[in-house]
C-alpha cells in the first residue's frame, strides 16, 4: 500500500513538473535571448558538479604561481575566450547575450568558488548543452588559463587594454 502511494505521488509530481515546464516553455518559446530562471541555473550547476569526475573536483593547480604564465594565458584568453567572456570576464558581449545560458561573470563567486580542477575540466571538456566549447588542448596551457581565471578579479587597466588589443577583430564590436 505504502509503495502504491509513493508511486502515485511520484507520478503526480512528474505530471505537475511536466505541465509547469510546458507552460514555461510555451510562454518563452525557444529564444536564447532570455535569462535562465535562477532555479534552472541552480539545477544545472548542481547536475554539473554531480557529474564532474571526483578527481577534478579535488585537484589543485600543479603549476607554481607565475606572472609569466598569467601573461601567456592572457593572450590565449584574448584569442579564444574574450569573444564570449569579454575583456574583463564579465560576459557582457553580444555573443554571450545571445547564448542560453549566457557566459557567466568569471570574476563572480560562482566561478571563483569552483575548484582549480573543475575550471581545468570545463576548459578542456566544455559544457554540454551550452555555448562553452571543449578546447582539448595541452594540460600545461589549460592550467595557465586556470591561473589567469583566478587573476581576473584583479586585472589592471593596463592588462585590460592588452587583452582588448590582442582580441581578434570580430570580438571587438
Ligand atoms: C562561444 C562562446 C564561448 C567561448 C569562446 C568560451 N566560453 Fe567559456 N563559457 C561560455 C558559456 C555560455 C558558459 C556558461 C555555460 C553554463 O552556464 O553552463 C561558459 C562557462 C565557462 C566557465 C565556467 C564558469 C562558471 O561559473 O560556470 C569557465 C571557467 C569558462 N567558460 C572558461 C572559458 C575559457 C578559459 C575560454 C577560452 C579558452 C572560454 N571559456 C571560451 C561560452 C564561451
Amino acid at each position: 500500500m505504502k509503495k502504491g502511494l509513493l508511486l502515485l505521488t511520484c507520478l503526480v509530481l512528474l505530471v505537475a513538473g511536466g505541465a509547469l515546464t510546458y507552460r514555461y516553455l510555451r510562454s518563452h518559446g525557444f529564444s536564447a535571448r532570455v535569462e535562465p530562471h535562477p532555479i534552472e541555473e541552480a539545477f544545472a550547476l548542481t547536475v554539473r558538479k554531480l557529474v564532474t569526475p571526483r578527481k577534478f573536483l579535488e585537484m589543485k593547480n600543479p603549476l607554481p604561481a607565475s606572472p609569466v604564465y598569467i601573461a601567456e594565458a592572457r593572450n590565449h584568453y584574448a584569442d579564444h575566450c574574450a569573444v564570449c567572456h569579454d575583456v574583463d570576464g564579465s560576459g557582457e558581449t553580444k555573443v554571450s547575450k545571445g547564448l542560453y545560458p549566457p557566459a557567466p561573470d568569471l570574476a563572480s563567486k560562482r566561478t571563483q568558488e569552483l575548484s582549480d580542477g573543475e575550471i581545468f575540466y570545463i576548459i578542456r571538456e566544455g559544457i554540454r548543452f551550452s555555448g562553452m566549447p571543449g578546447f582539448g588542448g595541452e594540460d600545461k596551457e589549460n592550467w595557465k588559463l586556470v591561473q589567469f581565471i583566478r587573476h581576473i578579479p584583479k586585472l589592471s587597466s593596463e592588462e585590460l587594454e592588452m587583452i582588448k588589443a590582442a582580441m581578434p577583430r570580430a570580438g571587438k564590436d
